[in-house]
């Protein structure tokens, strides 16, 4: 039996005007209302971090300034009062979508939603139509996430995968010299270049425009089916850099929206124009009018699209749907702004290291190659023991997650200057 909206309320036994009544309360989803966002202090104001600690690992998960959990508290209220209805109202509008797509330059339908980077990933290389006999070239500078889809996925198309390197040490890095090495290791075969934007294992950014080009040129005169596709991790750039992402030249865009973005934790997207989307397949179904109504009628699956990679099930909702206010909240600073701060703190950070001769600096100076993270050594000390005793300073670093670790500091939104000074001189006492 088919059932409409007005047979729905009949059986609900509520009218229109009734629902209406429920939701009027429902919040804004700009920065509160008291907010002081002319200045970074006010800013700063906006997050619940408990201030007798100096945050420098915020990027980790994000605490959610005070328009998000507004948001979140709104809709866990639509959704504790009445769940049906709540998801009836909210779902199937793009509104979402809509809120992130100005952000990246991008169009609604071409976002897909996740629960994290970690997810995006899977999705992607998994929903990849690999043949075996195919390569996916990849780097070792990858978070687990993104080599352990990758790894999974050509296991089981019978592809390989290739790990090179970009660089043999940090002070040697170049533009030219990244690009070149993944150019030349491009075959007929590689169907995937697999790169993160922001290297959270030493805080390098990628020149991924450039990185696009070589591959376009590689691509020249190739099949469709048989091109290398660009997938980037760009979790650490998103919320950090000044882009619109969607014209970088990726192929396939994949970020959690809960770390950089101060978004709800739980949340990520995906990116991809139409024509992308069609190379790959949902793994998971989707619970997409155009997924669901091949279901019902019978019909061939249609050409995948974003929505059709959104996976289906019932999700934390009240995550999912203030997602726009941490893209509004970034859009009230301005990306450029932001952009600007975080890089003149990870410069003060990196130039206050590189003085010290006793400490390593790993991540570029400037801001062309690096972004919002500053990984180092200090001599003689294991990375796990200078995040220990910056604990007792009172300041939150982080160790890098990989093989090779490292001590990471990065200075964000959530830092200003003398706090910076602050760890610096912490660091100086160490070394
Ligand atoms: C480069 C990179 N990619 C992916 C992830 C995983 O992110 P998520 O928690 O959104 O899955 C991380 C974790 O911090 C990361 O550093």
């Amino acid at each position: 039996m088919k059932i409409d909206r007005r047979g729905f309320l009949a059986s609900t036994g509520l009218t229109a005007a009734a629902i209406a009544a429920t939701y009027r309360s429902v919040g804004p989803v700009a920065a509160g209302h008291d907010a002081d966002m002319s200045s970074w202090a006010g800013i700063r104001e906006q997050f619940g971090v408990s201030p007798e600690f100096v945050h420098m690992s915020s990027f980790f998960l994000a605490s959610h300034p005070a328009s998000v959990r507004q948001a979140i508290e709104d809709y866990r209220r639509q959704l504790d009062s009445n769940p049906l209805e709540a998801v009836r109202t909210q779902n199937g509008r793009l509104k979402v979508e809509t809120a992130i797509a100005g952000y990246l330059g991008a169009k609604p339908e071409e976002i897909a939603l996740t629960d994290s980077t970690t997810m995006g990933l899977g999705l992607v290389y998994h929903g990849l139509m690999l043949k075996a006999g195919q390569e996916i070239l990849t780097t070792t500078h990858d978070h687990y996430s993104h080599h352990e889809s990758i790894r999974l996925a050509a296991g089981r198309a019978g592809a390989s995968v290739k790990k090179i390197s970009l660089f043999d040490d940090f002070k040697s890095i170049t533009e030219a010299g990244i690009v070149e090495r993944i150019k030349r290791e491009i075959a007929p075969k590689t169907r995937v270049v697999g790169v993160t934007w922001v290297h959270s294992s030493g805080g390098v950014k990628l020149p991924i425009r450039s990185i696009a080009a070589a591959i376009a040129e590689k691509n020249r005169g190739r099949a469709e089916a048989d091109k290398t596709l660009l997938i980037v991790d760009g979790v650490h750039g998103l919320g950090v850099e000044d882009e619109a992402v969607a014209k970088l030249g990726a192929d396939f865009f994949v970020a959690g929206t809960h770390k950089w973005m101060f978004g709800p934790r739980g949340t990520g997207i995906i990116w991809a124009n139409a024509e992308t989307w069609k190379a790959v397949r949902p793994i998971i179904p989707s619970f997409s009018g155009a997924a669901m109504s091949g279901w019902f009628s019978g019909s061939a699956e249609p050409a995948t699209r974003a929505e059709m990679m959104t996976p289906g099930g019932f999700h934390s909702f009240e995550h999912r749907w203030a997602v726009p206010a941490a893209f509004a909240f970034h859009e009230q600073i301005g990306r450029a702004k932001i952009a600007a701060r975080i890089h003149a703190l990870n410069d003060q950070m990196k130039e206050g290291l590189a003085k010290m001769p006793k400490v390593t600096l790993h991540t570029p100076r400037g801001s062309k190659l690096s972004a919002g993270m500053v990984c180092f050594d200090v001599d003689g000390m294991r990375p796990g023991t200078v995040v220990q005793k910056l604990l007792a300073k009172k300041v939150i670093a982080s160790t890098t997650p990989y093989s090779v670790t490292y001590a990471r500091l990065a200075p964000s939104l959530l830092n200003d200057e003398n706090e910076v000074d602050a760890v610096l001189r912490h660091v100086r006492e160490l070394s």
